[in-house]
């Protein structure tokens, strides 16, 4: 943590020294990508932020997390394609001597090819994806060594909702864990790990009602949206616009082919100002607000205590002894972002809206719902020495740092735990989504 937060200083201090315009030599580039950040670029590390306190030890592990890095989807790799063609008037902008872009940076542009399976592969999970699910299998089996020493059958539940790549992802945290086990035959639970993927409420009235992304569309109307497109017009030096889409489909795929683990930055990041993908990050943050998040609290509030309840059930098996070592779901960012607002956590006094952009917002996809966001609750049993009474409590952490703003710090008392969790035991959804949506996706 300390050493994070130094070297995000030094950035901030080298950037301001040197006032380089390139992106090929920028040290320490914006690697925040909103909701397509990948996981390696925010997080922390179960191995060193798990808090042990003297007398206790883990009993059980509850984690909840997104999918890995995926390749865009159709429509957007479709965008994609269409913007790969400007790379000649990018490149010969640059010849003529109407760009301000640096000599290396066209360079990288011209020299640079998208992975075509990126396109071709809609949705699927990335190579990236693979790797940031089985390294975080790896951490948190380093981290509980004692626990998770020869997992048995009865002691594990991996657990991902509909689809290819939350099934992927569960195999690949799976064998990151190390250890003689495979995913289980599909016992899906949506109401557990994915219940608004089958709500039907939630399906028509949010998820695909087009205002939920209005502030959005009032965002693309102002100045700070506008005036990022005319710099990095004026920037390429191009003879014509470009359209909201096609600001998009650059910013998509700067994001989708920077690769974090390997710390491989993609050249087409160089169109873009830091202040530029601060903008965009900014449209990612108020799509999830609206769908996902404070936004629309009646539903996520709901909708979200569902594996939070669960949360609480498993442990309380676990305390007595009949529990799970590791429990572990596997989802998307929706059901993350819900799990905040029911925890009332990152919360803005003033809503988020498209007529301001708060630079000074909690509300952060960059951080919160990246691919493989986590929340890792750990349940611990202690005890003091020459009294037989044991005693609980539960560290929280998401993206493997504690989560500071629950209760000390991060760790609840049991007390402090049930008090937070007891009220969901009996949320029900049934009657509240009215139909179930059987078109999952
Ligand atoms: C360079 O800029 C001029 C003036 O705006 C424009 O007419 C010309 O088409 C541009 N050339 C290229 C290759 O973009
Ligand atoms: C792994 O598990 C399978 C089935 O549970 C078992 O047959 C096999 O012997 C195990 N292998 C090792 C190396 O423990
Ligand atoms: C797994 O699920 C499939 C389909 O539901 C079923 O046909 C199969 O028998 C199951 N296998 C096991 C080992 O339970
Ligand atoms: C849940 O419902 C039961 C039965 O209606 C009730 O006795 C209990 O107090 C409720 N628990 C909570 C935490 O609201």
């Amino acid at each position: 943590m300390k050493f994070l937060t130094l070297t995000v200083l030094v950035c901030f201090y080298v950037k301001n020294v040197l006032t380089s315009e390139c992106y090929w030599n920028t040290e320490c580039k914006y690697n925040f990508f909103g909701s397509k950040t990948p996981y390696e670029n925010v997080r922390g590390d179960i191995r060193d932020s798990v808090v042990r306190t003297e007398g206790c030890e883990a009993i059980s592990i509850w984690v909840i997390m997104r999918h890995g890095k995926r390749n865009p989807g159709q429509i957007f790799a479709r965008y994609i394609q269409h913007i790969l063609k400007y790379k000649d008037f990018i490149v010969s902008s640059y010849e003529v001597g109407n760009s301000s872009m640096c000599a290396q940076d066209i360079e990288n542009i011209k020299n640079w090819n998208v992975d075509l399976t990126m396109l071709s592969k809609p949705n699927e999970m990335a190579e990236e994806g693979y790797q940031e699910l089985l390294r975080i299998g790896n951490r948190i089996n380093e981290a509980f060594p004692e626990l998770l020493k020869e997992l048995q059958k009865k002691d594990h539940l991996f657990l991902p909702g509909f689809g290819q790549r939350l099934k992927e992802s569960a195999k690949a945290f799976i064998k990151g864990l190390n250890q003689n086990l495979t995913l289980e035959n599909d016992t899906y639970d949506y109401q557990i790990v994915a219940p608004y993927s089958t709500c039907g409420k939630y399906q028509v009235k949010v998820r695909r009602n087009p205002d939920v992304y209005q502030e959005e569309e009032v965002y693309k109307n102002t100045a700070d949206y506008i005036n990022m497109k005319e710099r990095i017009i004026r920037k390429l030096g191009l003879s014509f616009t470009f359209s909201n889409q096609d600001i998009t489909a650059i910013y998509d795929l700067c994001r989708y082919t920077s690769d974090g683990i390997s710390n491989k930055p993609c050249p087409w990041c160089a169109v873009f100002s830091t202040e530029d993908l601060q903008v965009l990050e900014y449209i990612d943050d108020l799509r999830h607000y609206y769908r996902n998040g404070y936004g629309v609290s009646q539903y996520s509030q709901r909708l979200g205590q569902m594996p939070l309840a669960d949360l609480l059930r498993k442990f309380e098996q676990a305390k007595n002894r009949k529990g799970k070592k590791i429990v572990s779901y596997f989802t998307h960012a929706t059901m993350m972002d819900m799990i905040l607002v029911v925890l009332n956590l990152y919360k803005d006094t003033n809503p988020l809206t498209g007529a301001h952009r708060d630079i000074n917002r909690k509300w952060r996809t960059s951080f919160l719902s990246t691919f493989t966001s986590n929340m890792i609750a750990v349940l611990n049993r202690c005890s003091k020495p020459g009294q037989d009474e044991y005693f609980y409590n539960v560290a929280f952490y998401w993206n493997e740092k504690p989560l500071l703003d629950l209760c000390n710090r991060g760790v609840c008392s049991w007390q402090e735990f049930e008090d937070i969790f007891k009220p969901f035991l009996n949320t029900t959804i049934t009657e509240f989504c009215e139909f179930k949506w059987k078109n999952i996706d």
